[in-house]
């Protein structure tokens, strides 16, 4: 039996285009995950999926410093390579892509990629500047690895719907894949966040998703949309959040606001649990509407 070959890991541009051609060569597809590492199961089912869509899977690890604002937690972003290259190579990732900052952002670096619409409310207006270092890192990503589709998780909904338009309005032939949320047994959707928390917020937190599901259901049981979303913000004070950014319910494919249940709906939440800030979204479909 053969054995298997150790998962290459690269660190620049130049040296990821030359293995990405060479299976081109072999014809292979080649499929992309990008992170920012401290990965967990959520991210590896992304790997999984890649590898379903792919003949190839590669994961990127870098820790992008565009997308975080002066009072964010850059500095604290847990780092942790090797236990991380060890996850993939269990996956079965092909190759791990984990440039140095100044890789990609050397000297003189001056571009931009700012996308309207998608990204303006939400976590575009509470993390100002956020959805420009997605979209900039992203673009050069893709570029990059040339995939032929990358995959996404819905967990970031504002983000993959912001990738998808970048995509598509840059002429990006990389085809961008949506993943379901990958959740704990207790419906708190796995984050390398999650890590921030103490045991007693741990506990708390169980309750984003639970008044989610909550108000997800009464909307679709014809509550009123506004009552619905309040009584979710309530319910989330009440439980030891400290703050609660938003609870929306939005156009599913636009992230316009919507006030009746008449298209696929998503509804997005952002709160903060002591100094942690947790985010998630789910379908909120018609199917059980009157
Ligand atoms: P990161 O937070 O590391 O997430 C990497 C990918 O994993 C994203 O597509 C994200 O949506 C997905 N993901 C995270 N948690 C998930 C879960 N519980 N279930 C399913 N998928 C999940 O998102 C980023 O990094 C960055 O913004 C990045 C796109 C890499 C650009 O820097």
């Amino acid at each position: 039996m053969e054995a298997a070959m150790p998962m290459p890991i690269v660190r620049t541009v130049r040296d990821l285009r030359a293995v990405v051609a060479g299976w081109r060569r072999a014809g292979d597809r080649v499929a992309l995950v990008t992170t920012m590492g401290a990965l967990h199961a959520g991210h590896l089912a992304l790997v999984e999926e890649a590898r379903r869509r792919g003949d190839r899977a590669i994961a990127t690890i870098f820790v992008n410093p565009l997308q975080f604002g002066a009072h964010e937690d850059l500095d604290r972003y847990p780092r942790q390579e090797a236990a991380d290259a060890a996850a993939l190579a269990g996956v079965g990732c092909d190759l791990l892509f984990a440039p140095p900052a100044d890789e990609m952002y050397p000297a003189g670096f001056a571009t931009q990629v700012s996308v309207a619409g998608v990204t303006e409310d939400l976590d575009g207006a509470a993390r100002p500047g956020h959805f420009d270092g997605v979209a900039t890192v992203v673009a050069k990503l893709l570029n990059q690895a040339q995939a032929d589709v990358a995959i996404f998780g819905e967990k970031d909904y504002q983000q993959l719907l912001t990738i998808r338009r970048l995509a598509r309005d840059l002429d990006i032939p990389t085809e961008i894949v949506g993943h379901p949320t990958v959740r704990e047994a207790d419906g708190l959707a796995l984050s390398s966040r999650n890590a921030y928390l103490s045991a007693d917020e741990r506990a708390r937190a169980v309750e984003l998703p639970r008044a989610m599901r909550a108000a997800a259901d009464a909307i679709r049981g014809g509550q009123e949309v506004d009552s619905a979303l309040l009584a979710a913000t309530q319910r989330l004070l009440g439980a030891g959040f400290s703050a609660v950014d938003y609870v929306e319910l939005r156009d599913a494919d636009t992230l316009a606001p919507i006030r009746r249940l008449d298209r696929p709906a998503r509804l997005l939440a952002a709160a903060r649990i002591g100094s942690t800030r947790l985010i998630d979204n789910i379908a909120v479909n018609q199917t059980l509407c009157r």
